[in-house]
């Protein structure tokens, strides 16, 4: 038995950013759901816990919450392990590869190269992965950094900004459900690994999840919920 303190008796605590659609989502009868929240109740379920959701949180909060702990026990939330934030936190195993998209409007006509310059402004979600790859790759645009993803696909959408960089799978399933107006102008093979942050403090936690996912990849239940979420 791996010996780990929870924030809340019986209960796995998640903190995530809630507008990140497959992956965590409110839907129209006001649930929390998505990949991210199958797979939290998965891999709860397997340690004998129930898992519980916090009320929305900003991105770029979600890591400093983990590190100073008492709040939650976890963050899965569409996370990319980076090395800046193996500083501040730990990771499970990686459980999903990401990559970035640069998303313009359907009816433009700009290559990337384009978009580096002061005149075209970027969205991108604060404190992103793909808000960081704004910086390092178009360092002369007007980046626009955002609490919220689908702000940024309307403000693309209606000609605020000319362009938004957010994860692949992301942009592929909002552009799909609601912005048919908008088009993936670049895939940008970033190889992201998605993973689960924990606190460095409570280093039983993480090898009971990672007991958990390596259960869940072997038992067919992953499959289950990438077809559920992705088709594939
Ligand atoms: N994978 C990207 C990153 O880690 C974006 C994650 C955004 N997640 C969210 N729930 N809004 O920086």
């Amino acid at each position: 038995e791996a010996s780990y303190t929870l924030v809340k008796e019986g209960v796995l605590t998640n903190v995530a950013e809630l507008g990140f659609s497959p992956f965590e989502y409110i839907d129209e009868d006001g649930n929390t759901v998505g990949f991210d929240v199958d797979l939290s109740n998965a891999i709860a379920e397997k340690m004998g816990l129930t898992c519980e959701w916090l009320p929305n949180q900003a991105f770029d909060t979600l890591v400093p919450t983990i590190k100073q702990g008492g709040k939650a026990d976890i963050s899965i939330a569409g996370v990319t392990i980076t090395d800046e934030r193996l500083e501040d936190v730990d990771f499970s195993d990686p459980y999903l590869n990401s990559n970035q998209a640069l998303i313009v409007a359907a009816s433009s006509s700009y290559a990337t190269d384009d978009l580096d310059t002061e005149e075209i402004q970027i969205a991108c979600q604060t404190g992103t992965t793909g808000d960081a790859w704004i910086q390092e790759n178009l360092p002369n645009a007007t980046r626009v950094p955002l609490a919220d993803v689908t702000a940024g696909m309307m403000g693309v959408s209606t000609g605020s900004y000319q362009a938004m960089v957010i994860d692949l799978p992301v942009a592929q399933n909002m552009l799909a459900q609601s912005f048919s107006d908008l088009k993936v102008l670049e895939e940008i093979p970033t190889g992201e690994q998605y993973g689960i942050a924990v606190s460095y403090d409570n280093p039983g936690l993480k090898d009971a999840i990672n007991d958990a996912l390596a259960q869940i990849e072997e038992d067919g239940t992953m499959d289950e919920l990438k077809q559920k979420w992705f088709g594939t």
